[in-house]
């Protein structure tokens, strides 16, 4: 998979991408096939190791478990301090896309963390925070296949979407027409208009997705949705799912 993938997650654009945050983890399996049938075209799988974030989710056996049971492209973000030393055993395990944050890095080894991804032969990423200026990423923009711009602070699911995040997709839309843009954070029915028309070509949705009892309709609200025809949706079912509905942070 990982050969073409980018090309695959290129032509699949404007897609939405839901977060395995929020899911069920005890029905691994059943989620992935509820989520291709309600249209997928890729996986956003949040890699965090309560070091970098305060919070800790999973690593590499989760993406290689995905990866024999599902096809669709894995976009891996690594919300992890040190993911150099993670890449290669990501990259074995499946991954298609590595987003590694630019706030993880020393400004002098950028350039070579994202130069050693490519090596392995997948698609890269840089990510950064809200509070992270844009201008930090200039010495490798050239470089990487995707930005990922945070519309929350890394970390957790269910935050409040920060606009600031419309401002940096603006900005690199127009000063980059071909890069992948992606967004992530509190993504919903209202916000993601507003990114797409800024620019933005992947959407990673956690919440929005996961709270509604049927993938099919959440996907097919938020597409009406990012292409500007918001009563393309039909009725909202909010489930409970393992426990989570109504817990903010997960
Ligand atoms: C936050 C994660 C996101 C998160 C999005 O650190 O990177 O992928 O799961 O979830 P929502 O859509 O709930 O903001
Ligand atoms: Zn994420």
């Amino acid at each position: 998979m990982a050969i073409n993938a980018l090309e695959i997650i290129r032509s699949a654009a404007p897609a939405i991408f839901p977060s395995f945050l929020r899911c069920d983890f005890g029905d691994l399996k059943g989620e992935l096939s509820r989520l291709a049938d309600a249209g997928a075209k890729g996986l956003h799988l949040d890699v965090m190791d309560g070091h970098f974030v305060p919070n800790l989710t999973y690593g590499m056996p989760i993406v290689e478990g995905l990866r024999r049971h599902s096809d669709l492209p894995l976009d891996v973000h690594l919300m992890i301090s040190d993911p150099l030393a993670y890449a290669k055993p990501m990259v074995e395990a499946g991954a298609d896309l590595l987003t590694v944050h630019i706030e993880a890095l020393h400004p002098d080894q950028t350039l070579d963390v994202i130069g050693a991804i490519k090596d392995l032969g997948v698609a890269v990423g840089i990510a950064l925070n809200p509070e992270t200026p844009l201008s930090t990423l200039a010495p490798c923009l050239a470089e990487v296949d995707m930005v990922l711009v945070m519309s929350v602070e890394a970390g957790f699911g269910g935050q409040k979407f920060n606009p600031n995040s419309l401002e940096k997709l603006r900005a690199l839309r127009e000063s980059r027409p071909d890069l992948l843009l992606q967004i992530d954070g509190g993504i919903d029915i209202e916000t993601i208009l507003p990114a797409r028309e800024a620019g933005c070509d992947l959407f990673v949705v956690g919440s929005a997705i996961f709270k509604q009892a049927d993938y099919g309709i959440a996907f097919r609200e938020l597409e009406a949705a990012m292409l500007g025809n918001p009563s393309g949706g039909s009725e909202r079912v909010s489930v409970e799912r393992n426990g989570q509905e109504g817990s903010e942070n997960s």
